[in-house]
């Protein structure tokens, strides 16, 4: 890969509410030290109104960040960026694509996709804020606002306002009548309607985003792209992100082991208070799929988790036991006898 093609969006880790905090993305980081991790969507009103440390704290490791940003109001959101800004995020992204209703109701998210004025005026506080870059998620449309003509017109819009950097979920949002888990899997992907936006524009840095299950689909996917964004893959099956490095980034360190993240995780967990070591264990249910035990680890934890039971013990013994397992294994399988 040409030096030109280094850019951390390449393979990017996706904003997602209530799973992407501070402690998950500790745990990304330990997979890969190049791709870039976006944090959950996190509104202006929790910033400007809120416990401003618990939304937007960081661990150094975690970097390049990029902090999603919720809300539609320009004075607001310029605020946010100039806060986030000082403190030191890589990257502010503003979400132009969650359906739900709560959302809705504050009259943000996709919805703003019917707003393309307001989106000038939104991105253009922001940029006019700090000297970060700012960048977009949207979907390919809303409702009957489907076609090419309309996410290019909507594209053009940003392009007209210096910013190129957009990650594209490849379906549109219905705003009525689906959840956002069904936003996420109902209106069919449509991966052709992005390749034509990076024709278009081809200067702009444009990621693809939805359905992506690994690396190597994600680099066949990739085609005229600029990098690709992973979401649920990254989250349930963590393995998928062990080789981002190597294949994506060209890097030539050692691909880790699950088991090797799951040391270094540890060392983590053990800085955090008994609250917070039970919501970062959560994070590591999917850590061992494909392994030996890898059920077995996820109901133990789960369950263990669930009774109270003291957080580090339970994660040491669940690591014990699926350790032994796989050691055990191995030995059998290479006895010739
Ligand atoms: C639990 C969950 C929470 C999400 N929260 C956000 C969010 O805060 N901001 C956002 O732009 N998208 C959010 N999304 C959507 C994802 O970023 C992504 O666009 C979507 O899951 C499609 O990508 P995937 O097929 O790789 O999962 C969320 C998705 C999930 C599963």
């Amino acid at each position: 890969m040409t030096d030109s093609l280094y850019h951390p969006s390449r393979f990017c880790t996706a904003p997602m509410i209530d799973w992407t905090d501070r402690h998950c993305r500790y745990f990304f980081r330990l997979f890969s030290k190049e791709m870039q991790i976006y944090t959950e969507m996190v509104t202006c009103g929790a910033i400007l109104h809120g416990d401003t440390d618990r939304f937007l704290g960081y661990s150094d490791e975690e970097q390049p960040l990029v902090l999603q940003l919720g809300g539609s109001n320009p004075a607001d959101l310029g605020r946010c960026a100039k806060i986030a800004a000082d403190r030191g995020y890589s990257e502010i992204n503003l979400n132009l694509g969650c359906p739900s209703p709560r959302v809705q109701k504050g009259a943000f998210g996709a919805c703003l996709m019917a707003e393309k004025q307001l989106v000038v005026d939104c991105v253009k506080a922001m940029q006019d804020a700090s000297d970060v870059p700012v960048s977009i998620k949207c979907r390919l449309g809303i409702d009957n606002l489907d076609s090419d003509e309309f996410l290019l017109d909507f594209l053009s819009a940003l392009d007209d306002i210096e910013c190129h950097h957009w990650v594209i979920h490849a379906r549109i949002a219905l705003l009525q009548g689906l959840s956002p888990k069904e936003n996420r899997t109902v209106p069919p992907l449509n991966y052709d309607r992005v390749y034509l936006a990076k024709e278009t524009f081809p200067h702009a840095r444009i990621i693809l985003n939805g359905g992506l299950m690994g690396v190597d689909q994600s680099l066949n996917d990739l085609k005229n792209l600029d990098g690709v964004m992973l979401g649920r893959a990254a989250y349930q099956n963590t393995q998928v992100l062990l080789d981002v490095d190597q294949k994506v980034f060209d890097k030539e360190t050692a691909i880790k082991t699950p088991f090797d993240v799951a040391e270094e995780y540890a060392d983590y967990i053990k800085t955090l208070n008994p609250r917070e070591q039970k919501v970062a264990i959560r994070h590591t249910l999917g850590l061992f799929n494909g392994l030996r035990g890898a059920k077995p680890w996820r109901r133990y934890l789960s369950e263990g988790l669930s009774n109270g039971e003291e957080p580090l013990a339970l994660w040491d013994e669940g690591l014990r036991k699926i350790k032994h397992l796989n050691e055990t294994t191995l030995i059998e399988s290479d006895d010739p006898s």
